[in-house]
């Protein structure tokens, strides 16, 4: 089943044009590492998917369905709010910098998305908070604070809370990269382990040995394009493509 797919995107900011032309399909269970140059628009071809950002052409699909978009003539196209607010149910995202809420706790972050936006009682948000939390190996964090906790731990908090709304796409953007080093571990492990249940995720990764070993396949952006979208071996071994071949070779160094 296709869960996700994104036709002809193009994003600007200003006159910049930061996206062009995007094209892909994520299918239920894929791995897919998004990968590149700082500033090839990585980070904003997230933010648009999830709606974070506005695209400026092209289609965005969730199970099928147009969640935002634009039709041949460039008209915005109008959809029903209840389809748009589905497409998005159906998708989490992770940041680099966590974006907990500082004041509360980590079972209150949990839970808040699950009360508010699916109006789901306490008690069965509370339960569902407990089964997520337990899964990155948090249980005993509940009752703390975001202050309270390193940065891996804040971050499989940022998981968790992603995942009690029972997506079925996760999208991350460089899930590990304000961690310190001994901490990232952490995390790549309970996104392995998602990987291992089949889940479906986009991960934008500077994690190139991660990424090489986990995603079936890899996108690489440069100045806003896919440049290629390909089985990691692909990509890392085999890409005819100057600009790839020079990204992984300064990479591999
Ligand atoms: N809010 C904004 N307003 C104007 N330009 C922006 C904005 N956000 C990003 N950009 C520009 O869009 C381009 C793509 O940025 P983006 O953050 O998507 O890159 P990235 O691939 O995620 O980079 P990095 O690997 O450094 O995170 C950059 O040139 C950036 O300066
Ligand atoms: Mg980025």
């Amino acid at each position: 089943m296709e869960i996700l797919k994104l036709r002809d995107i193009d994003k600007y900011y200003g006159d910049n044009q930061i996206l062009k032309n995007v094209n892909t399909t994520v299918r239920e269970g894929d791995v897919i590492s998004i990968i590149g140059p700082s500033g090839s628009g990585k980070s904003t071809l997230l933010r648009c998917i999830i709606g974070l950002e506005k695209i400026n052409r092209g289609l965005i699909e969730v199970n099928g369905k147009v969640i935002a978009g634009f039709d041949e003539n460039g008209k915005k196209i109008n959809i029903p709010k209840q389809v748009v607010k589905e497409g998005y149910m159906n998708m989490g995202m992770v940041f680099q910098d966590f974006n907990l809420f500082p004041h509360k706790t980590v079972l209150e972050n949990v839970i808040e998305a699950p009360l508010i936006v699916k109006k789901m009682s306490k008690k069965g948000a509370v339960t569902l908070a407990k089964e997520q939390l337990d899964k990155v190996g948090l249980l005993d964090k509940i009752n703390s604070y975001p202050s309270q906790l390193s940065g891996g731990q804040k971050q499989r908090v940022a998981i968790a809370r992603a995942l009690a709304m029972k997506p079925e796409i996760i999208l991350f953007d460089e899930p590990t990269s304000a961690l310190d080093p001994e901490l990232v571990g952490e995390v790549l492990n309970v996104i392995k382990e998602l990987a291992l249940e089949k889940m479906t995720m986009l991960i934008v990764t500077h994690q190139m040995d991660f990424a090489r070993k986990l995603s079936d396949r890899i996108i690489f952006m440069d100045k806003g394009s896919i440049l290629e979208d390909a089985p990691p071996e692909e990509i890392f071994n085999n890409s005819s493509n100057t600009r790839i071949k020079e990204f992984v070779n300064s990479i591999l160094v």
